[in-house]
């Protein structure tokens, strides 16, 4: 047990996640519970930079569980990928008597706090924030549950104008590099075909699909594409359709960001809270550069180096099943 740990900061960085205030606000009631003061650093790793603290109480983190974005704001901070801007945090933490950080945040996010470490010897302990779920270490990421839920209700919008036009309908989500979104919310909205980076040929099928006119039994289509996917996104395969068949009236929908807001689902914010509650215990223990994460069940803790290094892989079996409940 580190009896070091007097006061902690807590951040979030890159893109926000819907749950990142309910792990904000477990953060600080773990910590308030075992008498460390809490911090909150605005615009994650720029905050820092800035000197832009805030010292967060129990009560100042009322009524924050339901919200979407993070109240902390977010940002990706270049200044911080130099060793000037990292010497100069560590710095402006010290000055505050910061002894240790929670980071909320994705794999850009855990670099930094693992190089703080490395330079500057301030321990952190990451938590997964991203929608994109990409993050080895944890089945599930903070805000993937709200994303692909936001998704699928959008394509039970579509589908209702898809069906009533006989149209093909596109829907490019997000995911980054990662098809965790696009597989969860194709299958979750009943897509005739997903598009992921992690999977080869899709295109062959849908032109097979539609070359067969005894196939088109079905009067409209969704098809989910991630916008990672080799192909180069919806719109590319918009015009790859559009070339080859003159009889399919096809249109795209780009959800962008709007899956990124909203209030987050009761999963994120079970999910939010158990894991700010074990960073906070992680730290009290003297853990350092690790990020918490729950694997079949299990809390557990990763290595950055690892949980960097490592990716995540999607499910074959889903991919397979999904092939075989579109027919
Ligand atoms: O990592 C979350 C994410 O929403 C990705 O899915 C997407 O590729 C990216 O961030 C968008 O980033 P920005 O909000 O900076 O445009």
């Amino acid at each position: 047990m580190s009896d070091e740990i007097k006061r902690i900061g807590v951040f979030t960085s890159g893109g926000d996640a819907p749950g990142m205030n309910a792990a904000i606000r477990a953060v600080v009631r773990t910590a308030a519970y075992s008498h460390i003061d809490v911090y909150g650093i605005r615009r994650g790793y720029q905050g820092m930079i800035d000197n832009d603290f805030v010292e967060l109480k129990s009560r100042s983190v009322a009524n924050i569980i339901q919200l979407g974005g993070t109240v902390l704001k977010t940002a990706r901070c270049d200044d911080f990928r130099t060793p000037e801007g990292r010497a100069l945090a560590a710095k402006n933490l010290k000055t505050q008597q910061i002894d240790a950080l929670v980071c909320i945040g994705g794999n850009g996010s855990y670099t930094g706090a693992m190089k703080l470490y490395e330079e500057h010897r301030i321990p952190t302990i990451g938590l997964p924030g991203t929608i994109d779920n990409d993050l080895y270490g944890t089945d599930f990421t903070i805000g993937y549950d709200t994303a692909i839920n936001t998704a699928c209700d959008a394509i039970d919008k579509i589908r209702d104008t898809a069906g009533s036009h006989n149209r093909v309908f596109l829907v490019e989500v997000m995911g980054r590099d990662a098809g965790f979104i696009a597989l969860a919310v194709g299958i979750s909205g009943g897509a005739e075909a997903i598009f992921i980076p992690e999977q080869k040929g899709e295109m062959s099928q849908l032109m097979d699909h539609f070359k067969d006119t005894s196939r088109r039994t079905k009067s409209f289509s969704i098809v989910v594409v991630a916008e990672g996917d080799r192909q180069g996104g919806a719109l590319a395969i918009q015009d790859r359709l559009e070339t080859e068949f003159d009889d399919i009236d096809v249109r795209t929908t780009i959800l962008g960001h709007i899956q990124r807001g909203g209030s987050p689902t009761a999963r994120d914010r079970v999910l939010a809270s158990q894991l700010g509650y074990e960073a906070v215990e992680a730290l009290r223990k003297g853990e350092v550069s690790k990020a918490v994460g729950i694997v079949g069940g299990e809390v557990i803790l990763t290595d950055f180096e690892v949980a960097i290094g490592k990716s995540k892989q999607v499910n074959p079996d889903l991919i397979r099943m999904a092939e075989i409940l579109a027919n």
